[in-house]
């Protein structure tokens, strides 16, 4: 335990958890979708929390490798944001769809623009921008992301990758139909190679709970101080997954849990809890949103026992 988090026994909060969530098994479906996530197995159950004052806990499987899923979407929004600064919120909105995360409809209604860089729509948008910006964006993302889990062995699982492009009709539909109304700008099949390597990041709920700290924390800055995230930057994700990073159910994740998080179909969800810690899970069961069961379970008795919310 690090100076400052001595009031809660984060450990011990941890391992309660992973006896308490056991009843929740079985009341989801792994994702299918991508046929190589179908492979998986359900019962998976891993933790970890980060916090500011530089304190790390885990439990269950939390080291193990996971596909993150559109939980890569809060990295390239990270990105293009660091990159592109405000002129991402030309390309998409920043109101929750109340819709499926990938829907086609909503955009159609929409002239194109999805509503927020979290649905499936706004993260291919924001992946079109960093393309845009750099002639290699998966190297781009990838080392983003080693930098920021401290890891530079994360990798992108290319049997995942591969799985999801071949199954990827819904997001190239909707990929054209944005490049029809020039949301996106590029070609298309290099955007969707790009987006399904992103989301085919292999990285553990401790990897996870690393690389989301600078939400936590304000900000972050390299060693040799160039600015990467400013902390009104920071501020304005977290209010981006407070209200949209559960899809269609994130009025029930506030009210059960009541912090910004986000998932991902491979069944992890991250949260932050802003100036304090960060904490991610990981359990593949997806209810009907695509958010992890038991990953919300678990989130949400972890904020009753330790009375961390926002609210
Ligand atoms: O594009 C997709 O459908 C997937 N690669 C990601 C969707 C996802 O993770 C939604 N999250 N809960």
């Amino acid at each position: 335990m690090a100076r400052g988090d001595i009031m809660i026994d984060y450990q011990l909060v941890l391992d309660e958890i992973v006896h308490e969530v056991e009843p929740h098994f079985g009341k989801g479906r792994v994702a299918d979708y991508i046929p190589a996530l179908a492979a998986v197995p359900p019962r998976k159950f891993g933790m970890a929390v980060r916090t500011v004052a530089g304190g790390e806990f885990v439990a269950g499987d939390a080291d193990e490798n996971f596909s993150i899923q559109s939980i890569s979407k809060v990295f390239t929004l990270m990105l293009a944001l660091s990159r592109a600064g405000d002129e991402v919120w030309t390309r998409v909105g920043k109101e929750p769809s109340g819709n499926p995360f990938n829907s086609l409809v909503q955009l159609e209604y929409e002239r194109g623009v999805p509503r927020n860089p979290f649905i499936n729509a706004g993260a291919l948008a924001v992946t079109d921008m960093l393309m845009q910006t750099s002639r290699d964006a998966r190297g781009l993302i990838l080392s983003y992301v080693r930098v920021l889990a401290q890891d530079f062995g994360i990798g992108i699982d290319p049997v995942v990758a591969a799985s999801e492009l071949e199954h990827a009709d819904v997001n190239r539909a909707l990929a054209h139909y944005m490049r029809a109304h020039g949301i996106v700008t590029g070609e298309v099949a290099p955007l969707l190679e790009v987006y399904c390597a992103q989301c085919a990041l292999a990285m553990s709920c401790r990897n996870l709970a690393r690389a989301f700290l600078p939400l936590a924390g304000g900000g972050f800055s390299t060693l040799v101080g160039e600015t990467m995230l400013t902390e009104r930057q920071a501020k304005r994700i977290n209010a981006l997954m407070l209200t949209c990073g559960m899809y269609d159910s994130v009025g029930n994740f506030a009210y059960r849990v009541g912090l910004p998080a986000k998932s991902g179909v491979g069944g992890g969800i991250v949260a932050v809890v802003p100036g304090k810690l960060t904490v991610a899970v990981w359990s593949p069961e997806l209810d009907r949103s695509g958010n992890s069961c038991v990953g919300t379970a678990a989130l949400e008795l972890f904020a009753r026992l330790t009375r961390l919310s926002i609210f």
